[in-house]
């Protein structure tokens, strides 16, 4: 297990960080970071990604704002979901509180790409293309783990992705994927739960 010291350290201590603190996060760490992360694989070397970096309160606020009202606004089908939803709600909002936001987009295959095959191939592509803005996203954690920054991934404010988009001028052919929070912490989180290899390994 030599060989992997470094990197199966910095894998396995990363945790989701969901409480900063105020410490502000240097933005040439931040380009850092997105820099080295991007020479992640990707779909046909398309590096079809793009990020969206804010550290505006403002903006987080108002992006807290929208999520709260779209939740409360949204339908209620099931006492179950609801009352599952009391405790889940904060898990959209913790950006709300990270000093940097990453908005991580991935640019939609154009008619090209998604006509060439007889069927419709789009979602195929989109799936390539989710997948290369993953990798990097993967890279930007363990940077940001390595070089003392926490971070939390998020996809629960994709709930209000086009309000987002609009109020950041991301074009219509980039799509978000996800949401990458940095900042700096007092208390690592326990490791949560994590499966034996026996149980996701299957060797035929
Ligand atoms: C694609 C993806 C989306 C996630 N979205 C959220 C989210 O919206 N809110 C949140 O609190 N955590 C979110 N998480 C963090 C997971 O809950 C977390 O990774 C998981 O519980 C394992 O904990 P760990 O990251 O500390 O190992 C997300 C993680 C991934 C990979």
């Amino acid at each position: 297990m030599e060989y992997f010291e470094g990197i199966s350290t910095v894998i396995k201590r990363r945790r989701s960080i969901r409480k900063f603190n105020k410490q502000p996060v240097d933005m040439n760490m931040v380009k850092k970071i997105i820099d080295i992360a991007s020479h992640a694989p990707s779909n046909n070397n398309r590096q079809g990604w793009k990020f969206y970096v804010t550290e505006d309160a403002k903006l987080k606020k108002a992006f807290y704002d929208l999520i709260l009202k779209k939740l409360k606004d949204r339908n209620h089908q099931s006492k179950v979901v609801d009352n599952l939803m009391v405790d889940y709600e904060k898990h959209f909002v913790h950006f709300k509180n990270a000093p940097v936001v990453v908005v991580c987009c991935f640019v939609k295959p154009n008619r090209f790409q998604t006509k060439i095959f007889e069927t419709d191939q789009e979602n195929q592509h989109m799936t390539g293309e989710l997948i290369s803005l993953s990798l990097v996203i993967q890279n930007m954690l363990l940077l940001a783990e390595s070089a003392g920054i926490g971070t939390l991934v998020m996809t629960s404010p994709l709930v209000i992705a086009q309000d987002i988009k609009q109020m950041l001028g991301i074009p219509e052919k980039n799509a978000i994927g996800a949401f990458v929070c940095m900042g700096h912490y007092d208390e690592r989180p326990d490791p949560p739960r994590h499966y034996e290899l026996e149980k996701i390994l299957h060797i035929k």
